[in-house]
Protein backbone atom coordinates (compact mmCIF):
# COMPACT_ATOMS: atom_id res chain seq x y z
CA UNK A 1 0.00 0.00 0.00
CA UNK A 2 1.21 3.42 -0.81
CA UNK A 3 0.15 6.80 0.67
CA UNK A 4 1.67 8.48 -2.45
CA UNK A 5 -0.96 8.25 -4.67
CA UNK A 6 -3.95 10.71 -3.70
CA UNK A 7 -7.81 10.34 -4.78
CA UNK A 8 -9.40 13.41 -5.49
CA UNK A 9 -12.76 13.08 -3.95
CA UNK A 10 -14.56 15.58 -6.84
CA UNK A 11 -17.77 14.59 -6.00
CA UNK A 12 -20.75 17.12 -4.76
CA UNK A 13 -22.27 14.95 -2.03
CA UNK A 14 -20.40 12.85 0.49
CA UNK A 15 -22.30 9.31 -0.51
CA UNK A 16 -20.52 8.80 -3.38
CA UNK A 17 -17.47 10.24 -1.94
CA UNK A 18 -17.43 8.16 0.77
CA UNK A 19 -18.78 5.17 -1.62
CA UNK A 20 -15.87 5.68 -3.68
CA UNK A 21 -13.32 5.24 -0.57
CA UNK A 22 -15.18 2.32 0.77
CA UNK A 23 -15.26 0.62 -2.57
CA UNK A 24 -11.02 1.20 -2.98
CA UNK A 25 -10.84 -0.25 0.53
CA UNK A 26 -7.47 -0.27 2.52
CA UNK A 27 -5.51 0.18 -0.65
CA UNK A 28 -6.03 4.06 -1.11
CA UNK A 29 -4.95 5.59 2.18
CA UNK A 30 -5.26 8.84 0.76
CA UNK A 31 -7.95 11.63 -0.28
CA UNK A 32 -8.21 14.81 -1.34
CA UNK A 33 -11.18 16.76 -0.39
CA UNK A 34 -11.81 20.33 -2.70
CA UNK A 35 -14.17 22.67 -2.58
CA UNK A 36 -17.09 21.71 -3.70
CA UNK A 37 -17.20 18.43 -1.58
CA UNK A 38 -16.08 20.75 1.40
CA UNK A 39 -19.10 23.15 0.27
CA UNK A 40 -21.34 20.79 0.14
CA UNK A 41 -20.91 18.69 3.36
CA UNK A 42 -18.06 20.65 5.64
CA UNK A 43 -15.98 18.95 8.22
CA UNK A 44 -18.25 15.92 8.43
CA UNK A 45 -16.97 14.48 5.16
CA UNK A 46 -13.41 14.78 6.29
CA UNK A 47 -14.23 13.30 10.22
CA UNK A 48 -15.87 10.37 8.11
CA UNK A 49 -12.63 9.71 6.02
CA UNK A 50 -10.69 10.70 9.33
CA UNK A 51 -12.74 7.40 10.52
CA UNK A 52 -12.31 5.65 8.15
CA UNK A 53 -8.36 5.86 9.13
CA UNK A 54 -7.61 7.46 5.84
CA UNK A 55 -5.51 11.18 5.34
CA UNK A 56 -6.67 13.44 4.14
CA UNK A 57 -5.45 16.59 2.03
CA UNK A 58 -7.64 19.72 2.38
CA UNK A 59 -7.38 21.60 -1.08
CA UNK A 60 -9.13 24.68 0.06
CA UNK A 61 -6.51 27.04 -1.18
CA UNK A 62 -6.86 29.56 1.33
CA UNK A 63 -5.75 33.68 0.47
CA UNK A 64 -7.13 35.60 2.82
CA UNK A 65 -5.77 37.79 6.09
CA UNK A 66 -3.08 36.37 8.24
CA UNK A 67 -5.65 36.13 10.98
CA UNK A 68 -8.42 34.09 9.10
CA UNK A 69 -6.18 32.38 7.54
CA UNK A 70 -4.57 31.01 11.04
CA UNK A 71 -7.97 29.80 12.24
CA UNK A 72 -8.49 28.43 9.06
CA UNK A 73 -5.52 26.35 9.33
CA UNK A 74 -5.61 25.55 12.99
CA UNK A 75 -9.16 23.79 12.34
CA UNK A 76 -8.09 21.83 9.65
CA UNK A 77 -5.37 20.58 12.44
CA UNK A 78 -8.30 20.08 14.97
CA UNK A 79 -9.77 17.57 12.09
CA UNK A 80 -6.55 15.82 11.51
CA UNK A 81 -5.51 17.16 8.19
CA UNK A 82 -2.54 16.43 7.06
CA UNK A 83 -1.99 18.65 3.81
CA UNK A 84 -4.03 21.99 3.37
CA UNK A 85 -3.25 24.29 0.36
CA UNK A 86 -3.12 28.12 0.75
CA UNK A 87 -2.02 30.48 -2.03
CA UNK A 88 1.53 31.94 -2.02
CA UNK A 89 -0.07 35.05 -3.44
CA UNK A 90 -1.47 35.79 -0.32
CA UNK A 91 2.39 36.87 0.88
CA UNK A 92 4.76 36.35 3.74
CA UNK A 93 2.82 36.92 6.45
CA UNK A 94 -0.56 35.39 5.56
CA UNK A 95 1.99 31.75 5.10
CA UNK A 96 3.66 32.18 7.69
CA UNK A 97 0.76 32.67 10.14
CA UNK A 98 -0.37 29.43 8.42
CA UNK A 99 2.80 27.55 9.30
CA UNK A 100 2.70 28.42 12.89
CA UNK A 101 -1.45 27.57 13.34
CA UNK A 102 -0.54 23.95 11.38
CA UNK A 103 0.45 21.15 14.38
CA UNK A 104 2.54 18.58 13.79
CA UNK A 105 0.96 16.18 11.37
CA UNK A 106 0.19 18.82 8.82
CA UNK A 107 1.98 20.02 6.11
CA UNK A 108 1.23 23.40 4.85
CA UNK A 109 1.22 23.26 0.81
CA UNK A 110 1.77 26.29 -1.37
CA UNK A 111 -0.41 26.94 -4.60
CA UNK A 112 1.73 28.97 -7.06
CA UNK A 113 0.29 29.90 -9.99
CA UNK A 114 -3.06 28.24 -11.41
CA UNK A 115 -2.30 26.15 -14.13
CA UNK A 116 -5.30 28.09 -16.21
CA UNK A 117 -3.48 31.04 -15.81
CA UNK A 118 -0.66 31.71 -18.85
CA UNK A 119 1.81 34.54 -19.03
CA UNK A 120 -0.84 36.72 -20.72
CA UNK A 121 -3.71 36.00 -18.20
CA UNK A 122 -1.22 36.34 -15.29
CA UNK A 123 0.45 39.78 -16.67
CA UNK A 124 -3.45 41.37 -16.54
CA UNK A 125 -3.74 40.03 -12.74
CA UNK A 126 -0.14 41.64 -11.90
CA UNK A 127 -0.27 44.68 -13.99
CA UNK A 128 3.16 44.04 -15.72
CA UNK A 129 4.57 41.69 -18.46
CA UNK A 130 5.06 38.64 -17.61
CA UNK A 131 7.03 36.00 -20.24
CA UNK A 132 6.75 33.25 -18.21
CA UNK A 133 4.52 31.80 -15.86
CA UNK A 134 7.02 29.20 -14.78
CA UNK A 135 9.40 31.81 -13.58
CA UNK A 136 6.65 33.40 -11.39
CA UNK A 137 5.80 30.00 -10.43
CA UNK A 138 9.87 29.89 -9.18
CA UNK A 139 9.46 32.94 -7.39
CA UNK A 140 6.23 32.42 -5.54
CA UNK A 141 7.63 28.99 -4.16
CA UNK A 142 10.52 30.61 -2.98
CA UNK A 143 8.67 33.00 -1.42
CA UNK A 144 6.53 30.40 0.09
CA UNK A 145 9.60 28.54 1.37
CA UNK A 146 10.50 31.45 3.17
CA UNK A 147 7.66 31.88 4.70
CA UNK A 148 8.53 28.02 6.27
CA UNK A 149 5.72 26.60 3.68
CA UNK A 150 6.32 22.39 3.31
CA UNK A 151 5.63 22.13 -0.27
CA UNK A 152 3.68 22.93 -3.08
CA UNK A 153 1.04 22.01 -5.39
CA UNK A 154 2.33 21.93 -9.45
CA UNK A 155 2.37 20.35 -12.37
CA UNK A 156 4.40 17.30 -12.81
CA UNK A 157 6.38 19.50 -15.90
CA UNK A 158 7.34 22.14 -13.30
CA UNK A 159 7.89 19.65 -10.90
CA UNK A 160 11.91 20.10 -11.11
CA UNK A 161 11.79 23.90 -11.47
CA UNK A 162 10.13 24.17 -8.13
CA UNK A 163 11.99 21.33 -6.34
CA UNK A 164 14.98 23.40 -6.70
CA UNK A 165 12.83 26.67 -5.31
CA UNK A 166 11.85 24.23 -2.45
CA UNK A 167 14.94 22.39 -1.00
CA UNK A 168 15.01 18.79 -0.75
CA UNK A 169 12.73 18.07 1.80
CA UNK A 170 9.30 19.61 0.39
CA UNK A 171 6.16 17.65 -0.24
CA UNK A 172 6.01 18.27 -4.12
CA UNK A 173 2.17 17.40 -5.15
CA UNK A 174 1.16 16.91 -8.90
CA UNK A 175 -2.11 16.54 -10.74
CA UNK A 176 -2.65 16.14 -14.29
CA UNK A 177 -2.13 12.43 -13.99
CA UNK A 178 -3.15 10.28 -17.00
CA UNK A 179 -1.92 7.25 -18.51
CA UNK A 180 -1.23 7.11 -22.24
CA UNK A 181 -4.51 7.22 -24.59
CA UNK A 182 -6.62 7.35 -21.43
CA UNK A 183 -9.01 10.49 -21.72
CA UNK A 184 -7.72 14.19 -20.85
CA UNK A 185 -10.88 15.81 -19.70
CA UNK A 186 -10.11 19.48 -18.88
CA UNK A 187 -6.41 18.53 -18.61
CA UNK A 188 -4.18 20.56 -20.86
CA UNK A 189 -1.10 18.80 -20.09
CA UNK A 190 -1.23 15.31 -18.60
CA UNK A 191 1.71 13.10 -17.66
CA UNK A 192 1.86 9.50 -16.48
CA UNK A 193 2.13 8.41 -12.69
CA UNK A 194 5.46 7.00 -12.98
CA UNK A 195 6.87 10.13 -14.92
CA UNK A 196 5.63 12.41 -12.30
CA UNK A 197 7.42 10.47 -9.68
CA UNK A 198 10.52 10.61 -11.71
CA UNK A 199 10.13 14.32 -12.21
CA UNK A 200 10.36 14.29 -8.37
CA UNK A 201 6.35 14.02 -7.25
CA UNK A 202 6.59 13.11 -3.74
CA UNK A 203 2.87 12.60 -4.29
CA UNK A 204 0.26 12.66 -7.32
CA UNK A 205 -3.46 13.44 -7.62
CA UNK A 206 -5.59 11.15 -9.72
CA UNK A 207 -9.40 12.05 -10.01
CA UNK A 208 -11.14 10.83 -12.98
CA UNK A 209 -8.83 7.93 -13.93
CA UNK A 210 -10.17 6.31 -11.12
CA UNK A 211 -13.44 8.05 -9.77
CA UNK A 212 -14.62 7.62 -13.42
CA UNK A 213 -13.56 4.00 -14.39
CA UNK A 214 -15.71 1.33 -14.50
CA UNK A 215 -13.53 -0.77 -11.53
CA UNK A 216 -12.20 1.86 -9.67
CA UNK A 217 -10.09 -0.57 -7.67
CA UNK A 218 -8.38 -2.01 -10.56
CA UNK A 219 -7.85 1.80 -11.98
CA UNK A 220 -6.16 2.84 -8.75
CA UNK A 221 -3.83 -0.33 -8.26
CA UNK A 222 -2.60 0.39 -11.83
CA UNK A 223 -1.44 4.11 -11.09
CA UNK A 224 -0.32 3.20 -7.29
CA UNK A 225 2.18 0.70 -9.09
CA UNK A 226 4.04 3.51 -10.20
CA UNK A 227 4.59 4.70 -6.57
CA UNK A 228 7.67 4.85 -5.19
CA UNK A 229 7.92 2.85 -1.95
CA UNK A 230 4.80 0.74 -2.80
CA UNK A 231 4.54 -2.68 -0.55
O1 LIG B 1 -9.87 14.25 -12.50
P1 LIG B 1 -8.45 14.74 -12.48
O2 LIG B 1 -7.42 13.65 -12.31
O3 LIG B 1 -8.15 15.66 -13.64
O4 LIG B 1 -8.42 15.61 -11.14
C1 LIG B 1 -7.28 16.30 -10.74
C2 LIG B 1 -7.53 16.97 -9.43
O5 LIG B 1 -6.42 17.84 -9.16
C3 LIG B 1 -8.76 17.84 -9.37
O6 LIG B 1 -9.26 17.78 -8.02
C4 LIG B 1 -8.26 19.21 -9.68
O7 LIG B 1 -9.02 20.22 -9.08
C5 LIG B 1 -6.87 19.18 -9.05
N1 LIG B 1 -5.93 20.11 -9.65
C6 LIG B 1 -5.58 20.09 -10.99
N2 LIG B 1 -4.69 20.99 -11.49
C7 LIG B 1 -4.13 21.89 -10.68
C8 LIG B 1 -4.46 21.92 -9.33
C9 LIG B 1 -5.37 21.01 -8.84
O8 LIG B 1 -6.07 19.26 -11.73
N3 LIG B 1 -3.24 22.72 -11.17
Amino acid sequence: MSDRVIVALDFPRAQPALALADRLGPACAFYKVGLELYTAEGAAVVRELRRRGKHVFLDLKLHDIPNTVAGATARAGELGVRFLTVHAAGGTAMLEAAVAAAPGGLTVLAVTVLTSLDASGLGVVFGRSVEDAGVEAGRLARLARGAGVGGVVCAASEAGRLRAAMGPGAAIVTPGIRAPGEPRHDQRRVRTAAEAFRAGATHIVVGRPVTAAPDPALAFARIAAAAPGTT
